[in-house]
């Protein structure tokens, strides 16, 4: 497994209309070509948060969850299709039959190093997840990446974001975060994207691993090890 990458609902998705996809879908995926030995992780955008949200799946729910699935394997079956059309072989990993929280997250992830041997190329997404006594919660992607990358060691973990990288106070991309103290949402501009990148940053620290969070015109710079964005290094030398 030569990278783990997940590239974003917001990027992906048009995220103020349901289930729509972005202008930038394919030209996105493209970059992809001739990178078939990683792992694709995608987010949900308009394919998972507003349905999630109208029934509360977050907070956990059984009601609703089948609809947050189908919506998200919508759009994973696009990415599929998409990346077929580039010469890729994608595999779909749908989360939620590999996960369960009780109440950490247990994940099975032994069986993506079989598929990528085979040729394929694995894509997983943010999911439901049966969680012991709540029903079903969601599961980000941001976590999927995190555990694959402790499990599997790529020194390669990455996240196309809609933001360049991680800021600080003054809107500046930082080279390097080491410690959730370091982290200030000042810069940002939108409250949902402040959350979202906080979160991004915490599980990578928390399962203290590395990864590089960058914007789309980072993606190709990353896949040809060129270091875009922010380095999240929670255990620097
Ligand atoms: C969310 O996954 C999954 C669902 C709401 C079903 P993510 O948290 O990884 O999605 P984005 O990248 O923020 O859209």
């Amino acid at each position: 497994m030569e990278y783990v990458l997940k590239i974003g609902g917001s990027v992906l998705t048009d995220k103020n209309k349901e289930k729509t996809l972005s202008e930038d879908f394919d030209s996105i995926l493209e970059n992809l070509k001739g990178h078939e030995n990683g792992v694709l992780v995608h987010g949900a955008g308009s394919y998972g948060h507003p349905q999630a949200e109208k029934h509360g799946v977050k907070e956990g729910s059984y009601q609703g969850v089948l609809e947050v699935h189908r919506s998200i394997s919508e759009l994973n079956t696009e990415i599929l299709e998409k990346l077929s059309e580039i010469g890729l072989k994608p595999v779909p990993v749908h989360t939620s039959s590999i996960a369960y929280r009780n109440p950490e997250t247990q994940l099975h992830l032994d069986k993506l190093s079989g598929i990528l041997d085979e040729g394929f190329t694995p894509v997983l997404h943010g999911d439901i997840v049966p969680h012991k006594d709540k029903g079903f919660t969601i599961i980000s992607g941001d976590e999927i990446v995190a555990k694959i990358e402790k499990q599997y060691s790529t020194g390669k973990a990455g996240f196309c974001s809609s933001v360049e990288g991680v800021l600080d106070d003054e809107g500046n991309v930082l080279d390097e975060i080491n410690s959730m103290e370091e982290f200030t949402d000042k810069g940002m501009k939108a409250t949902d994207v402040t959350g979202g990148m906080k979160g991004k940053v915490k599980q990578q620290i928390d399962e203290g691993v590395k990864a590089r969070i960058f914007g789309k015109d980072g993606l190709e710079d990353f896949l040809e090890d060129r270091n875009p964005g922010t380095l999240v290094n929670p255990s620097p030398q």
